[in-house]
């Protein structure tokens, strides 16, 4: 492979990393599961649009291409090559009651965390048999939950279109044929090897082998985020207990995409701001003031309805669990103390 020809208006970060001479450096290095440097900017270079445009094929390519992976983890995380990252999933750190107890603002709380299984390489290098085997030693891991968490998987295969359409429009299920993941190499053999664990209530989900191997996720109507937290940290802690994740000293938990490092953590509310909307210039001034980023209420790159947003923690990386919940509370609280004064 040549150096590739970067537009002069790209802006993601693997345009702005990817230096004639990093790209010397590492073109020709290939991780122990044989993941290239090719294919690690695959997606950045087919979708030119990107924010980022990499992703890892295992552990080792964070640290076999850190000239490239580390100067877009300082730049995304603020985070150093020396730095250590630290988790804490102790509920009673957290201060976080109800923003929104009349139910005026917030339609419904998420948190998720990634995690991929340890000594098996990411999606974007895994085997299809190594996907099988990760798929089966979750399921088989997710049989052991009980009480509120106890569930059924459903594998995507096999599925009725309108049963996964169903899902995927009420927030369930992740959706299909995502261009930047395709690129990645996560989309390969499709649909097999992936499908979605969830309780009867659907407060608690877990898919499996999407972008990364493992995305828990714990939701609910309303703002009651110390609840959608608690439930998290139980199930993770549990699941944990059958799987081992996938985890480094100085980058926490590995994810296949380098934003969602450290914490693999993402709290988010859907929110009605309809009167903040009018005016996104101070909308952002206070998503910015506390670390936040705004998606549509279909997920990434998706766009607002009716005023409804999904506001969530734009740090993941050498913050903790509870720090990551807290950004996205501090900021929520003054959001909602934003819209109230617009509305008077
Ligand atoms: P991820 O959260 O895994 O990074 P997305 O941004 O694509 O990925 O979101 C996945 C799904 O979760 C989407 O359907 C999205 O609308 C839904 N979702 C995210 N936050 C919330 C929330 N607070 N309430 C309800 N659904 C949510
Ligand atoms: N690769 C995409 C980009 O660079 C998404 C990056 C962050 N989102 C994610 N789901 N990992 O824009």
């Amino acid at each position: 492979m040549n150096y590739p020809n970067l537009p002069e208006d790209c802006t993601s970060l693997l345009c702005k990393y990817l230096t004639k001479e990093v790209f010397e450096e590492l073109k020709d290095k290939k991780t122990t599961n044989g993941f290239t440097l090719e294919q690690a900017i695959n997606s950045g270079l087919v979708n030119l649009d990107s924010g980022i445009g990499v992703y890892a094929g295992d552990e080792e390519s964070y640290s076999l291409f850190a000239p490239l992976f580390d100067a877009i983890i300082e730049d995304y995380h603020g985070f150093g090559r020396e730095d250590k990252h630290q988790s804490n999933l102790n509920p009673d750190d957290l201060n976080a009651p109800n923003p929104d107890p009349n139910g005026e603002f917030i339609v419904s709380t998420r948190i998720r965390v990634g995690r991929n299984v340890a000594h098996f390489p990411l999606g974007p290098a895994i085997s299809k048999e190594q996907r099988d085997l990760v798929e089966s030693s979750i399921v088989e891991a997710l049989k052991s939950l009980s009480g509120e968490l106890e569930g059924r998987y459903y594998p995507l295969l096999g599925m009725s279109k309108e049963v996964q359409e169903e899902l995927i429009k009420d927030h369930f299920l992740f959706k299909e044929g995502d261009r930047f993941l395709d690129a990645a190499g996560l989309n390969r053999d499709w649909s097999e090897g992936r499908g979605i664990y969830h309780n009867k209530e659907k407060t608690f989900l877990v898919w499996v082998n999407e972008e990364d191997q493992l995305r828990i996720i714990s939701m609910q109507k309303g703002g009651d985020i110390t609840e959608v937290f608690n439930r998290l940290v139980t199930a993770v802690k549990a699941i944990e207990t059958k799987v081992a994740f996938s985890y480094s000293e100085h980058l926490g938990y590995i994810s296949s995409c380098p934003t969602n490092l450290g914490t693999a953590m993402r709290a988010s509310v859907h929110i009605a701001l309809p009167n903040l909307a009018k005016d996104m210039e101070a909308f952002k001034a206070i998503t910015d003031k506390y670390y936040l980023q705004i998606r549509g209420i279909h997920g990434e790159h998706s766009q607002s309805e009716g005023g409804v947003y999904d506001i969530s923690n734009r740090r993941r990386l050498g913050i903790t669990e509870v720090q990551a919940v807290q950004d996205m509370y501090d900021g929520v609280v003054a959001l909602i103390k934003a819209e109230k004064e617009l509305t008077k």
